[in-house]
């Protein structure tokens, strides 16, 4: 069985399926949640204790820790946003819609994080299974995310859904990525008091049950 069997065949067609380096050119140097959901996406780091070696995946000029962990290294597309990122130890420029291959080694960190992004994901399983790759023994993979996307680049699939089915896709992701655990969701922030933010993540298994 196919790891994308179920899927409709559009489901993660775009728009704007053209390169996503042009989309991407233009520096946005902007927040794309309001400060409320943006709090609760730095709250929910503190809870888990995501403080060592970090890679944000899809990442800005802003990565919304409340504090720095040990180590940030951004992957994103743009230079300038990513040189604009204070928090950032090293920035990689990389599309993981043409190569979803990670430019890292093997347990490289302790933890990842993917906020407001994985919408964009035309292959996500591929991803899921490089960020578990890179990933420690028991590092979590947190993902977050609103209502709000670039609807010409976020895949049809996502824009048909509501934000609990949002969650439940990006749990089956999880689900169908070998090497994580059960994956865990949860409303952070309720529609209503402004951006919503919804947090799906999931832990690889600890090195005594591996
Ligand atoms: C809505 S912004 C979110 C940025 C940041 N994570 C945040 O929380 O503000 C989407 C980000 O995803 C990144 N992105 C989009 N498509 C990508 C791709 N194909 N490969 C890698 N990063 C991508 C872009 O660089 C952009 O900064």
């Amino acid at each position: 069985m196919s790891s994308y069997d179920g899927f409709a065949p559009d489901f993660f067609d775009r728009v704007d399926g053209s390169d996503d380096a042009e989309f991407y050119r233009p520096e946005r140097l902007v927040t794309h949640i309001d400060d409320g959901a943006i709090a609760a996406v730095g709250s929910l780091y503190t809870e888990l204790g995501i403080t060592g070696d970090v890679l944000d995946v899809m990442s800005s000029w802003i990565s919304h820790f409340e504090r720095p962990p040990s180590t940030l290294t951004v992957l994103g597309m743009n230079e300038t946003e990513l040189q604009s990122n204070p928090m950032a130890d090293e920035r990689v420029i990389h599309d993981l819609n043409r190569n979803q291959e990670l430019p890292f080694a093997d347990a490289s960190f302790d933890d990842a994080v993917c906020c407001v992004s994985v919408d964009y994901l035309i292959r996500p399983l591929e991803v899921f299974a490089e960020v578990r790759r890179v990933l420690r023994p028991g590092g979590r993979f947190v993902c977050t995310f609103s209502n709000r996307y670039f609807p010409t680049k976020a895949i049809q699939g996502w824009m048909m859904l509501d934000d609990r089915q949002r969650m439940n896709l990006v749990a089956l992701y999880f689900d169908r990525t070998a090497g994580f655990e059960r994956p865990i969701g949860q409303v952070r922030r309720p529609a209503g008091l402004g951006d919503p933010l919804m947090a799906v993540w999931a832990a690889t298994a600890a090195a005594s049950d591996s």
